[in-house]
């Protein structure tokens, strides 16, 4: 399995996805602000990845310090998980991880623990997380395989996969599960403009799996949908609201549209950590808008004049109803999605307490 983030005593490792494909680079970070920079960066992208990057994170901070009263080093947990919480604001997954480590650090401090255990502690409640989301994904590849039939053309956008998870992915995770479960499929990946990351992270993945795939400007899709040359759409998700709504990674609106006016199956594939039933509906999911750079240059080359506005919104909602079902590691659940996604994820919705 592709080796996305890693723990080790005193550093988090991360494979750099700005340089892929051409370069198989690993980036070390040594403080917790490294691994904030890394994130904000894009080194490691994707909504489960930024989350255990997070969660690392904020483990790695909580080690290096110095402080030997629990006071001091109450006050430096919270500064490190502010700084995290700054990084990205679309991925539910992050602010679901901090959640996860807030949590673990109210319980040491009510047990009574010194800083040593605490320590240890948010170190194991990191590598949970990490764990925990590769089990996600496998078990959501299960699920998602029954829903693909053999012989599959399958449309996704962005990448939702190894490199976007702790490891298998979600939308890969879906089409890893059909081909593990004998079936032959066939990819076809948006080049998902203006960071690429179909054309460089989901094609570099899957070649390496050794599964068919077909690289396309995001401005085929419709084309091929017409042709009928795409079977079903998966894509992952960055947050799914209470109601349904998606938000993920620009232009996936626009492919959930193109499949409806041509009856193709468009799935999402996430893990509960991206459910947020906290968030009503999609118009309250915040949207992270980019450099202009991203839009405007390919790597040093400018494309566009000087002078033109730009804008970079790098994610956009697909309503619920495009969407033809959520594929979780708790199953699959289709509309009316306010009391299918309520009845399966709201244990979970109390214990997210910031965002
Ligand atoms: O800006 P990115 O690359 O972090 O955006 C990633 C996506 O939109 C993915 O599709 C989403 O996070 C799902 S990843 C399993």
């Amino acid at each position: 399995m592709l080796p996305t983030i890693s723990r080790s005593a005193d550093a988090v490792v991360m494979i750099d996805q700005r340089k892929l494909p051409g370069v198989e680079l690993y980036v070390t970070c040594r403080t917790a602000p490294e691994v904030a920079r890394a994130i904000k960066t894009m080194v490691i992208r994707g909504a489960p990845a930024i989350g255990v990057a997070a969660a690392y994170g904020i483990a790695l901070g909580m080690r290096r310090s110095r402080a030997s009263g629990t006071q001091k080093f109450a006050a430096e947990f919270y500064k490190i998980c502010e700084l995290m919480a700054e990084t990205r604001p679309t991925a539910v997954n992050l602010f679901w991880a901090i959640d996860q480590m807030k949590r673990a650090f109210a319980a040491a401090a009510t047990a009574g623990e010194s800083v040593a255990q605490i320590k240890d502690r948010l170190d194991a409640t990191a590598e949970r997380i990490h764990d925990e989301d590769v089990e996600s994904c496998r078990a959501i590849g299960r699920h998602g395989a029954t829903i693909v039939p053999d012989g599959a053309r399958i449309l996704t956008h962005c990448n939702a996969g190894a490199l976007a998870t702790a490891g298998y992915g979600t939308a890969l995770g879906v089409i890893r599960g059909a081909v593990e479960a004998g079936k032959k499929i066939t990819v076809l990946a948006d080049e998902t403009r203006p960071f690429l990351q179909g054309a460089r992270l989901t094609a570099w993945e899957l070649v390496r799996d050794g599964i068919d795939t077909t690289v396309i400007t995001d401005s085929m899709a419709g084309a091929l949908m017409a042709q009928r040359q795409i079977d079903l759409v998966v894509v992952g998700a960055d947050r799914i609201a209470a109601n349904g709504d998606v938000a993920n990674k620009i232009g996936t609106y626009s492919v959930a549209v193109l499949a409806r006016e041509h009856d193709i199956p468009f799935y999402v594939a996430a893990p509960a950590s991206t459910v947020d039933l906290a968030t009503p509906d999609g118009s309250a999911i915040p949207i992270e808008e980019r450099n202009a750079r991203e839009v405007t240059h390919v790597g040093s080359s400018r494309l566009a004049p000087e002078g033109a506005h730009v804008r970079n919104p790098a994610f956009d909602v697909t309503p619920n109803r495009f969407v033809s079902a959520i594929v979780t590691e708790r199953g699959i659940f289709r509309a009316p999605y306010l009391e299918s996604l309520a009845r399966a994820f709201r244990p979970d919705v109390a214990t997210v307490t910031s965002r």
